[in-house]
């Protein structure tokens, strides 16, 4: 081996379900890439998830926690299970690696491919923004009175200046480097509070950094993703309204198995984590059928955040050339497709 060559510490969480075989698929891919581009990657294996949590009761214990946040990266498959209650794996470990490393931008790429149909008269070609650490995912509220007729249950938005100015700022950085176009969408007749927030405060850091600023209602947005995709380019939303305007951008670009996704940390204060935004999908694990694109195109946003941009190009590269000629049915044959193009 080079002496010089470079090297990435990078944990590999596959998780539940179908996490495993997509990014076992995408491993042997990135390593395919960094023989090629001049670096290594020493992965290591992290076994959090449904299985550990049902042998051993632990969900995200301190000791982990403090070993992920040595990595250069966090590479995870999926997280949930039928077996486990809702909420204690997606708390419990996703949302918690987003708090706890303080990966406060959770970015969505929603580009429609060649190959990929088209469900209306236009193809998107976005970015998605989403705030990743706060809002309604903030875990503030409660129940009272559980299980009477009195019982009530409140969920709280939690929006601070700081959060959702960090968040607009790595937005309207990347609508610079992209077209310059930046839309805000969030809910401002409705939500006055949390909306005027984020509205003033998108006002004065597009105003600071010379970046118009357009703005949609979210329900809107819904509207003119279908209808007229091409007024967006990069759309900054807070934490829930990007959990679903993100699903329907993968719907209307070839569905959640080629959707990519990465939970930043922008002053690399510590490791950011990436991941595919499919979800653990229980029913198709284990039958071969899985889309690892969604995973390989996660693992492409790793390494152009490590620095190894030429090999993530290659990998994007890969996966739109596979696309181009029809796409390649099952999890192995993505995986022998992806190979023969990245070696090509
Ligand atoms: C996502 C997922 C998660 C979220 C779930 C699994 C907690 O839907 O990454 O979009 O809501 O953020
Ligand atoms: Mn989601």
């Amino acid at each position: 081996m080079e002496a010089n060559v470079r090297s990435y510490v990078v944990a590999h969480l596959p998780g539940d379900g179908i996490g495993p075989e997509v990014t076992a698929v995408a491993r042997d891919l990135v390593d395919q890439a960094g023989k090629e581009h001049g670096f290594t990657v020493d992965w290591r294996h992290c076994p959090l998830g449904s299985e550990h949590y049902l042998r051993t009761g632990e969900v995200l214990p301190d000791d982990a926690l403090n070993d992920l946040r040595k990595t250069d990266a966090i590479f995870l498959g999926a997280v949930g299970s039928p077996a486990v209650r809702p909420g204690v794996l997606e708390r419990g470990l996703l949302l918690k690696l987003r708090f706890d490393l303080d990966l406060y931008v959770n970015l969505r790429p929603a580009r429609l491919r060649r190959g990929v149909p088209s469900y209306g008269p236009g193809a998107l070609d976005a970015i998605i923004v989403r705030e990743n650490t706060e809002g309604l995912y903030a875990g503030a509220g409660g129940i009272a009175h559980r299980g009477s007729a009195l019982e009530v249950a409140t969920e709280e938005s939690l929006n601070t200046r700081a959060g959702v100015e960090r968040c607009i700022r790595y937005a309207a950085s990347l609508a610079k480097k992209r077209s310059g176009k930046l839309t805000l969408v969030h809910k401002t007749n409705v939500l006055t509070n949390a909306g005027s927030l984020w509205k003033r405060v998108a006002d004065e850091v597009a105003t600071e950094q010379g970046v118009p600023l357009e703005y949609a209602h979210v329900d809107a947005a819904c509207l003119y993703l279908v209808s007229d995709p091409g007024r967006f380019d990069v759309i900054v939303t807070d934490n829930l309204f990007g959990d679903i305007i993100t699903d329907l951008a993968a719907a209307l670009t070839g569905g959640l198995g080629l959707s990519a996704s990465g939970n930043l940390n922008p002053d690399r204060t510590g490791p950011s984590m990436f991941e595919p935004v499919h979800g653990s999908a229980p029913d198709i694990a284990g039958t071969g059928k899985a889309n690892p694109a969604g995973a390989v195109l996660s693992a492409a946003l790793m390494l152009d955040h490590l620095g190894e941009a030429a090999a993530a190009a290659g990998l994007e590269a890969a996966v739109d050339a596979v696309l181009a000629a029809g796409g390649a049915g099952s999890c192995q044959g993505w995986s022998e497709a992806l190979s023969a193009e990245v070696a090509r």
